[in-house]
């Protein structure tokens, strides 16, 4: 058995804004209409779930400059993910839809009450896709002057999903009496306090509102390297990084490997990310057509591989097309 995932990654949709295909969503990608029509659509054909990925900021690695994100409309513009998911729940019955939400922008109380309130209001069909940034763009959105350290965003991360989930258990299952006669709502002492005083948040509870129809929402995680791999083993329902190595964890960690959905997609992670460069090179410089169609490829690819470790990628092999000349360097 498999199930089916959409990943919504560019705005504008996966094709180019401005080329064949892509009719009008160049000036309609905000407008709801679009975004109801994939979610239908996708329920149409029995997909289970839609994933809108967002990084909140405006990407100028690439040559370091916002030139070529901004010319092409790449990563930006993009709106509020979790915005959507109330609309899409409205337009559709059975779609899973899952929102990215940063351990570095969302303080965990207030991601954890969204994440509530929207599993309310999909009558149980909402997630997270919890991640850590991967870049410094975003991070000084958000108060830092340079992100954390790789290992310390994911210990971050680790204690950013430990209140989370202490504050989806802050209500115990039996806790709403609702006894119309007394009156009385709910047993006070069956809704704890979290006190938790940790190395990166602080936070009393509970939570103020009461748990939702799937009582802890769906999270995915899609971190690749080690601290990914734990945290996905330990704390998530999906993961769509390299799945191979996650049995021993996920045993080692309480939690049944059978449970782990693993959706293959990768992205580039902090490691080997020269190695990824080169292959990318030798990839696109092998794709058949012209340079003009090689270039197209070339300006979809790497500027988000840029971001993935702050590495100017445009250095390597300069703007647009991958040159003959490089071609001849790489023996291609
Ligand atoms: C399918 C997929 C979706 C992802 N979506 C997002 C996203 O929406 N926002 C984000 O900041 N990172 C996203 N990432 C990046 C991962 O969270 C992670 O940072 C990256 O894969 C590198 O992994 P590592 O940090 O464990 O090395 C995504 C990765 C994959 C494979």
């Amino acid at each position: 058995m498999f199930h089916l995932g959409w990943f919504l990654g560019d705005s504008t949709g996966i094709h180019k804004w401005w080329g064949e295909w892509s009719s009008t969503s160049g000036k309609d990608w905000m407008k709801p209409d679009i975004y109801i029509d994939l979610a239908t659509s996708l329920e149409r054909c029995d997909f289970d779930l839609m994933f809108i990925e967002d990084t909140a900021m405006v990407e100028d690695t690439y040559e370091g400059t916002m030139e070529t994100t901004l010319k092409y409309g790449m990563m930006a513009p993009k709106n509020d993910p979790m915005m959507y998911i109330p609309l899409l729940a409205q337009a559709t019955k059975h779609l899973g839809l899952v929102g990215t939400v940063s351990t570095i922008q969302y303080p965990p109380y207030l991601a954890a009450r969204q994440a509530v309130t929207l599993d309310h209001l999909t009558g149980g069909r909402s997630g997270i896709n919890v991640v850590t940034s991967v870049t410094h763009r975003v991070a000084q959105n958000f108060g830092y002057d340079q992100h954390l350290a790789h290992a310390e965003r994911y210990a971050m991360a680790d204690e950013w999903m430990q209140v989370v989930s202490a504050l989806w258990e802050s209500w115990d299952p039996d806790a709403v009496v609702l006894d119309y006669d007394e009156p009385r709502y709910a047993d006070y002492t069956k809704v704890h306090p979290i006190n938790h005083e940790g190395k990166y948040f602080k936070c009393r509870g509970p939570l103020n509102t009461i748990p939702g129809p799937q009582r802890r929402p769906v999270v995915a995680q899609a971190g690749n390297s080690t601290g990914g791999r734990e945290l996905a083993a330990s704390d998530s329902d999906s993961s769509d990084g390299d799945g191979g190595r996650f049995s021993n964890r996920r045993s080692l960690r309480g939690r049944n490997s059978e449970h782990l959905y693993r959706a293959p997609h990768e992205l580039p992670g902090n490691r080997d990310v020269q190695h990824q460069q080169h292959d990318l090179r030798r990839g696109v410089l092998s794709l058949p057509g012209t340079e003009t169609a090689r270039c197209g490829v070339w300006i979809q690819l790497a500027p988000p591989l840029s971001l993935a470790d702050g590495s100017e990628l445009a250095s390597v092999s300069q703007r647009g097309p991958v040159g003959e000349g490089e071609a001849e360097r790489d023996g291609a």
